[in-house]
C-alpha cells in the first residue's frame, strides 16, 4: 500500500495535503479541528505586529458558478491579512503547539519594508514552537499600498533583502510564497532562494475583477456600490497554477522545459536549488489535482478555497484518492513519482519535429484535422475545432 507521509525540509507530514493560508487556518478552533481530521499540516492565516491597520468589509467574496451544475470553479476575495491581535495569535500558537506537538504548524507573517518589524515579527513568533514560517509576499489587494504582499513580491531586489533580514533572524525552514501576478515567477522564486529560504510556495490568487452586475452596473463584491480588484482563486486557476509550479519546478529541480528532450531520460535544464522544496497551490480539490503538481515538483499541495467548499473532511478523500493513484501506478512514495513528469516540456520546435517523424501530412488529412491555416472552413469550424484538441 502507498505511503502518502512526506518529510519536507526535516518537517515530517503524515500526507502531502497542507491547508493554505486564508479563513481555514484563522483561529486556532480551526486550526485543530484541522489537525484533528488529519490535514498534514496548517499555514495560519497571514499575521502582523499591528492587527489594528487591517479592517475587512463585507461583502467580501464573489464566486464564478457553472450555469447548469452552478457548481463554483472561480473565487474572488479581497480580503486582507488577519485582523486578530498579534499576541492573541502567540498564545494560540503555543496553545497549539503543545496540544499537537507532532502535527506541523506554520506560521504566515507579513511587515512592511523595515528590518525591525521583520527580525521582531520573525523572533516573537518562533518563539512559540511553530515550526516553519511562510513569507507572505503575494497578496495582490490592501497591502500592497502599504508597500505589503504582492508589492514586495514583484520586486525581487526587495524581496531578496527581507529574506535575508527574515533568515538571519529565523531558526527554523523559511518559505516564500509568491505571487502569480508577475512576468516570470521564477525571478522572485531565484531572489528569496538566493537569501537562503528553504522552499518556495506558489501561487498566491491573481489579480482579477470577478464581474460587472447587469441590473445595477457595479462591480462584484460591491462594497456601499464601489470595489476593487480582488484575488481570485479555486478550480478556475489550476492551469495557471500548474504552468508557474512547472516552471519553478524547472528551475529548482531540473527538467525539459525550453530545451530539446534526450530519449535517454536526462534532464536538459539542470535543477539551480535541488534541495530546498516547493509547495503548490491553486484550485486543488481532488487527489489527482495535487498528483499533477506532485508530478510537476511539489513535495506539498496547499489547499484553500477548497476547504471553504468542502470544509475540513476533504482531506480523506484526497488521501483516498491520491493512494488510488500511487497504487495503480505502483508508486510506494510520493517521492518517486515528484516531478517525474517535469521532463515532458520542450520547444515547440522539438513538437515539430517530433510530430514530423510520427505523422505524415496525408495521415493528418485524413483524419480530418486542419494542418493549414487555409483548411479553416466556416460550416465546419467547430467540429475542426474539436478535432483539433485533445479531450
Ligand atoms: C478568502 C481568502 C483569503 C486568503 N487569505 C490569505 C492570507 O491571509 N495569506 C495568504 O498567504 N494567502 C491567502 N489566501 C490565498 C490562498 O492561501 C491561496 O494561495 C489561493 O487562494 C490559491 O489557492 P486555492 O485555490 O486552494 O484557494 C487567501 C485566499 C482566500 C480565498
Amino acid at each position: 500500500m502507498a505511503d502518502l507521509s512526506v518529510t519536507v525540509n526535516g518537517l515530517k507530514m503524515p500526507n502531502p495535503f497542507v491547508i493554505g493560508s486564508g479563513p481555514p487556518g484563522t483561529n486556532a478552533n480551526v486550526i485543530a479541528k484541522a489537525f484533528d481530521e488529519g490535514w498534514g499540516g496548517v499555514i495560519a492565516k497571514t499575521i502582523s505586529l499591528d492587527a489594528s491597520k487591517v479592517i475587512n468589509v463585507a461583502p467580501r467574496y464573489a464566486r464564478l458558478r457553472a450555469d447548469e451544475s452552478r457548481e463554483i470553479y472561480g473565487w474572488q476575495n479581497i480580503e486582507l491579512i488577519s485582523d486578530r491581535d498579534f499576541d492573541t495569535w502567540l498564545d494560540e500558537f503555543r496553545m497549539l503547539k503543545e496540544k499537537y506537538p507532532d502535527r506541523i504548524l506554520i506560521a504566515s507573517i507579513m511587515e512592511e519594508y523595515n528590518k525591525d518589524a521583520w527580525v521582531e515579527i520573525v523572533e516573537r513568533t518562533q518563539e512559540t514552537g511553530v515550526d516553519a514560517f511562510e513569507l507572505n509576499f503575494s497578496c495582490p489587494h490592501g497591502l500592497p499600498e502599504r508597500k505589503m504582499g504582492a508589492a514586495m513580491g514583484q520586486d525581487p531586489e526587495m524581496l531578496e533583502e527581507v529574506c535575508g533580514w527574515v533568515n538571519g533572524a529565523a531558526k527554523i525552514p523559511v518559505w516564500a510564497k509568491m505571487t502569480p501576478n508577475v512576468t516570470h515567477i521564477e525571478t522572485p522564486a531565484r531572489a528569496a532562494l538566493r537569501a537562503g529560504c528553504e522552499g518556495i510556495a506558489a501561487i498566491n490568487t491573481i489579480l482579477c475583477v470577478m464581474g460587472v452586475d447587469l441590473e445595477t452596473l457595479r462591480p462584484e463584491p460591491t462594497v456601499e456600490g464601489y470595489t476593487v480588484p480582488g484575488g481570485y482563486s479555486c478550480k478556475a486557476v489550476r492551469p495557471i497554477a500548474l504552468r508557474m509550479v512547472m516552471e519553478l519546478g524547472t528551475m529548482m529541480f531540473g527538467g525539459g522545459s525550453g530545451k530539446p528532450i534526450s530519449d535517454n531520460g536526462e534532464m536538459p535544464v539542470k535543477g539551480e536549488y535541488p534541495d530546498r522544496s516547493l509547495s503548490a497551490i491553486g484550485g486543488a480539490e481532488t487527489g489527482g489535482d495535487a498528483a499533477q503538481f506532485i508530478l510537476l515538483g511539489a513535495n506539498t499541495v496547499q489547499v484553500c478555497t477548497g476547504v471553504m467548499k468542502h470544509g475540513y473532511k476533504l482531506v480523506k478523500k484526497l488521501n483516498e484518492e491520491l493512494e488510488a493513484f500511487m497504487d495503480k501506478h505502483g508508486f510506494s512514495t510520493v517521492e518517486e513519482f515528484r516531478g517525474h513528469s517535469l521532463r515532458y516540456f520542450t520547444t515547440h520546435a522539438e513538437l515539430v519535429r517530433r510530430q514530423a517523424e510520427v505523422k505524415s501530412k496525408e495521415r493528418a488529412e485524413r483524419e480530418g484535422v486542419v494542418t493549414k491555416d487555409a483548411a479553416w472552413e466556416g460550416e465546419k469550424f467547430v467540429e475542426q475545432s474539436e478535432r483539433l484538441s485533445r479531450n
